[in-house]
């Protein structure tokens, strides 16, 4: 292997060539796939005498011909990764074609074109399109393609590609063709093709100017009838994005495609987009509502991505933030907007505080514009920790209202699509943009954009009586991260009380007075999570108190245990006037992975203990409260996804397990989880009947798969052992064992040892799985001496591993850094 290196922001440079048109060409077949392309190539600099240097992994060249004329050996330079053209005719265009011989069946990462069950599929963000021919794969080259693809017609009986389909027809040798064809310039990271046996769920979408728009969800046969909540989910998203942002989709076609091998969630390919099926198969027996609500979240996603990514594109991989920021803003919109907005908060700071937090605080924490990087695979990970602290999340701190982003938005979509290829957006494009529409002050608020960390924000609160002021006096802190010792303040909005005051804290300290001040008020700071920082006040535990009972901001609502915190939970536990997801959140306690990120030295044995403990306390303490819950609270009718029967199985299923009686898979699989922490004859009876019923559906089996490997039971590291034999579900095997700190941080070492031979192993077959598991050891100096020389010596083991991937080069090297 070639030494990875480090790609730099600093170092971005105009490509030398742009490409203008790509035709592809697909021969797909059983032992190899021929990819031909024919580009329009057309120097950024007339005259230009620089070489072309194009990307390339894992091909077999098989020719290149410029302005047809077939090259020689000696004409191209070829190694590992690139193809050099140096010399190239000095004209305004000339055409170039590759032609070049892939393996789908072999390719095992998942990344460029690859088989999933018997069908081929393409992932090509973010570089993955090297992996299928040679490119310049980057960002900033915008083209117009087309895609032929041609195969046996038995097999693979549907064709598909990005845009419209222009034509179709048989071949000799029981092989056909179809060409698609894409009206739209795209950077090769959206290039898609699928080929294989499926059948599709058709619909039609009318947009608000009167096109109809052809909906398909295309999946095996057999999963049909599972597809109805996607494309009411795709529907809902069509409509929310017209009305909300005034954003009408751009083509006549929209297919979304469902497979079951998958490295993330899904991807916003244009008008194609592929999905992991977890994420579009969807029944009352085989999902829950929290799958109910991902479908929701995702699809939407995606479907946004067709403005914010795909018409508007990044200029390079640094602004990454661009395109998932937005586009994570937009979902979070929607789906609040769909459900409980105060219980989506709640879920989506959860999410940043289990993972983004922890990521800032250990070896690959980076800015929301990371300076530099090994693979780019490696900043998707932490549940998409990038994105949450990102232009997304901070947009709603700051403007709080959509119809000022909208008008951002539109304003920068509009001075964008008129010149794509010389307007790639970056960062700085954004908020030039996003000032001007808005007259915004930002104040620093760019410092997120190139500082690492989470701020600690101090707050300390004096009232004085005579003169009737109350003032908080604030101090931020950004912790050292790699290569960032020191830093500077930054701009962090504080909302504050019931007022919609926000309070521009800018500097290091800052102090804010209130005149006019009758008593002494207990502020409710940071309304809604105002800005992903970690607090600390000096509120008393009674202030606490008071605001778990009273405070109107139910984000706010404190989490705190004392001896009142019983009686206050008993309260809003029997609170009508509640939302009955907002109490089921409410009564949740944090994970432990959240408490131990709390702790200076982390834990894993005493919080697990600790928080059994107040688990088993709430329980008996709120019984009868719990119980009335239960009673009122029980599924009567057939399923129904929506928000008020979501929240109250939530609320129900905080209090009860009944396994057998349950006519969901939301309520069966609660009890489940329950049961399952639970060592002893009850629980194995009850994961057996379940895996016996549900054997035939991967999806659910996983999900078994993740009950077990999570579960807190002594020893467990055996258990998956076992399992482990049978069939590797990887992430729900050894992500679920690994997110459970008692097992995982087991004190014989035990846990790191499993996660070090699997690393090892799976990186020969999925480097960004294998990268993305990897990941549990990063904060390994969290712990105690002891743990620390044992996880250790497990990262070394890996890195003396014999051809190691880019991927977990880069984590464990900066991990061990
Ligand atoms: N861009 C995809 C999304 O936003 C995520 C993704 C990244 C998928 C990289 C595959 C590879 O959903
Ligand atoms: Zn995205």
């Amino acid at each position: 292997m070639d030494a990875p290196k480090e790609i730099f922001l600093k170092d971005y440079t105009k490509p030398d060539y742009y490409f203008e048109t790509v035709d592809l060409s697909f021969s797909l077949g059983e032992e190899k796939t021929i990819v031909s392309s024919l580009i329009k190539v057309s120097p950024r600099v007339k005259g230009s005498s620089a070489p072309l240097v194009l990307n390339g992994h894992d091909l077999k060249l098989l020719s290149v011909k410029v302005e047809g004329k077939l090259l020689k050996e000696g004409d191209y330079q070829l190694d590992s990764r690139h193809l050099t053209l140096p010399s190239l005719p000095a004209k305004e265009s000339f055409v170039l074609e590759i032609d070049t011989e892939i393996y789908p069946h072999k390719n095992t990462s998942l990344d460029g074109l690859y088989k999933s069950s018997g069908n081929f599929c393409t992932q090509c963000e973010a570089e993955g399109f090297r992996k299928i021919t040679f490119y310049q794969d980057r960002p900033d080259i915008m083209a117009k393609y087309t895609c032929r693809v041609e195969a046996d017609k038995s097999l693979y009986p549907v064709l598909l590609s990005n845009g419209n389909l222009i034509s179709q027809g048989d071949i000799e040798g029981g092989r056909h063709f179809a060409l698609w064809e894409d009206p739209f310039k795209k950077p090769c990271y959206l290039f898609a093709l699928v080929a294989g046996q499926l059948a599709s769920r058709d619909d039609t979408f009318t947009t608000r100017s009167g096109r109809e728009v052809s909906l398909k969800i295309w999946t095996p046969a057999e999963d049909l009838p599972k597809t109805a909540h996607a494309m009411y989910s795709l529907k809902a998203a069509m409509k929310w994005d017209e009305d909300v942002f005034g954003l009408e989709y751009d083509l006549d076609l929209f297919n979304i495609v469902a497979v079951p091998d998958f490295n993330m969630g899904a991807m916003e390919n244009k008008s194609l987009n592929i999905f992991n099926s977890k994420l579009v198969l969807a029944s009352p027996e085989t999902a829950t509502d929290a799958d109910y609500a991902a479908i929701l979240g995702v699809i939407g996603h995606e479907y946004f991505h067709n403005w914010t990514g795909n018409r508007v594109t990044c200029r390079d991989w640094f602004q990454l933030s661009l395109k998932e920021g937005l586009t994570v803003f937009r979902d979070q919109e929607f789906s609040s907007d769909m459900g409980s907005r105060t219980v989506k908060r709640i879920a989506d700071v959860s999410t940043l505080r289990i993972y983004q937090f922890p990521e800032d605080a250990g070896p690959m924490a980076h800015p929301v514009r990371p300076h530099s990087y090994i693979k780019m695979d490696n900043f998707y990970t932490g549940k998409f920790s990038i994105y949450l602290r990102s232009l997304g999340f901070l947009l709603s701190i700051v403007f709080q209202s959509n119809v000022l982003v909208f008008s951002f938005m539109k304003r920068v979509l509009i001075s964008i699509s008129k010149d794509m290829m010389s307007k790639l957006v970056t960062c700085e494009d954004f908020f030039a943009a996003m000032r001007d529409a808005n007259n915004a002050d930002f104040a620093n608020f760019l410092q997120w954009y190139s500082q690492a960390g989470t701020p600690v924000v101090k707050v300390a609160s004096s009232y004085n009586a005579e003169a009737r002021t109350f003032s908080l006096k604030f101090s931020q802190e950004i912790p050292p991260t790699p290569g960032q010792p020191t830093k500077e303040a930054t701009f962090i909005p504080v909302t504050i009380s019931s007022s919609s005051t926000i309070l521009r804290v800018t500097k290091k300290e800052e102090e804010f007075v209130f005149s006019d001040i009758a008593e002494r008020p207990v502020p409710s700071l940071f309304r809604g999570f105002s800005a992903p920082v970690r607090v600390e006040t000096d509120l008393s535990d009674d202030d606490l108190f008071f605001l778990l009972a009273h405070d109107s901001d139910e984000f706010n609502r404190p989490l705190v245990l004392n001896p009142k915190f019983i009686q206050g939970l008993g309260s809003v536990l029997s609170d009508s006037t509640l939302d009955k997801e907002f109490i089921a959140k409410a009564i949740t306690l944090p994970g432990e992975g959240e408490i131990m990120d709390m702790m200076a030295v982390a834990d894993p044995d005493a919080v697990h203990v600790v928080r059994k403990f107040v688990r088993k306390q709430l329980a008996s303490e709120l019984k009868t409260e719990l119980l009335k819950i239960v009673e009122n609270n029980r599924s009567i009718e057939a399923y129904v996804f929506d928000h008020p029967n979501m929240a109250r199985r939530a609320l129900k299923n905080t209090g009860s397990s009944e396994y057998k009686s349950a006519t969901n898979l939301t309520d069966q699989f609660a009890a489940l989880a329950a049961l399952s922490q639970n060592p002893g004859k009850t629980r194995d009876d009850v994961l057996a009947d379940f895996y016996n019923k549900w054997q035939g559906d991967y999806l659910v089996v996983n999900k078994w798969f993740l009950l077990q490997s999570s579960s807190d039971i002594p020893g467990n590291v055996e258990n998956i052992h076992a399992l482990q034999t049978t069939i590797i579900q990887v992430y729900s095997l050894i992500g679920g064992f690994c997110g459970s700190p008692v097992n995982f941080h087991a004190k014989d070492g035990s846990g790191y040892k499993f996660l070090g031979d699997i690393v090892v192993q799976l990186d020969k077959i999925n480097p960004q799985v294998a990268s993305r598991m990897l990941s549990a050891f990063s904060r390994w100096k969290r712990y105690d001496e002891t743990r620390q020389a044992l996880a250790k010596a497990q990262l070394e083991m890996i890195m003396s591993a014999n051809g190691l991937s880019e991927n977990v080069f880069e984590i464990a090297s900066k991990s061990l850094a």
